[in-house]
């Protein structure tokens, strides 16, 4: 059997980016490459947990040893969340969500024409997964999200934990080259729901990993 501080429990990690189609041939995504929620699926797994990855198009090979649920939207990505959630103990939401997608998907591939030199598409809200999860998480299941911001980091942070009702959220500035989107390192700062925060130097993803199963795993002692 496992050992370690989260032996026993099930913890569900989402990463990457969702691809949302406009044809069959193009999409709109985001640079998540996976490797942020690949390294906090790894730490889990150390930590002793049972662990279920839901890996949204991502751009490196998914760690082994670890359940993986492959997904490409948004739409796709709730579902699968709703299905793991309901027995996990732990959901870390590192995936970036596109927030909208095309109204419409064309079954054929879109034509350029040649008096058109400009063309809008029209794009209609996805569900916000974390709200979603909100309505439905028991007392006691925690839920960390992320927040991934180029200008007021820990404002837009603070308002994310109040509106998806979260245990913790993760601040990501991603305006920094070296750091978020697609990098091997990061520096984040973990926000609690009492307002303590504590920002970590820039270290490599598995290490901000790591910190945050230890926060979540002292969460658990108490
Ligand atoms: O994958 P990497 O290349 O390693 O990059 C890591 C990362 C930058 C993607 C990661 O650290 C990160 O910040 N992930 C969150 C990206 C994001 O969508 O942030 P957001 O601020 O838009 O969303 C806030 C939270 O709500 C996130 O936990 C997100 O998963 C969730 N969300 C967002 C939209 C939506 N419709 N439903 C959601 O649940």
């Amino acid at each position: 059997a496992a050992t370690g501080p989260l032996a026993g429990k099930k913890v569900v990690v989402t990463a990457g980016g969702t691809r949302e189609p406009l044809d069959p041939v193009r999409y709109l995504t985001n640079h998540s490459s996976g490797k942020m929620g690949f390294a906090i699926a790894t730490a889990a797994r150390q930590a002793g947990a049972e662990v279920t990855l839901i890996a949204a198009n991502p751009q490196i090979t998914p760690p082994e040893g670890i359940q993986l649920v492959k997904v490409e939207t948004a739409a796709e990505l709730l579902a699968a969340v709703k299905a793991q959630f309901k027995n996990a103990d732990i959901l870390v939401m590192a995936a970036a969500v596109a927030d909208y997608r095309p109204a419409e998907v064309a079954k054929k591939k879109i034509k350029k024409t040649a008096d058109n030199q400009t063309m809008s598409l029209e794009l209609v809200r996805n569900p916000d997964i974390l709200k979603e999860i909100s309505t439905i998480k028991q007392a006691n299941q925690i839920v960390v999200g992320f927040a991934a911001e180029t200008n007021d980091l820990i404002a837009n942070a603070e308002k994310k934990i109040k509106s998806k009702n979260l245990d913790l959220i993760v601040a990501n500035d991603v305006s920094q080259a070296g750091i978020g989107f697609n990098a091997d390192d990061n520096q984040v700062t973990f926000l609690f729901a009492d307002g303590r925060q504590i920002k970590t130097t820039i270290e490599s993803k598995s290490k901000v990993a790591s910190q945050l199963i230890d926060i979540i795993s002292n969460k658990l002692q108490k």
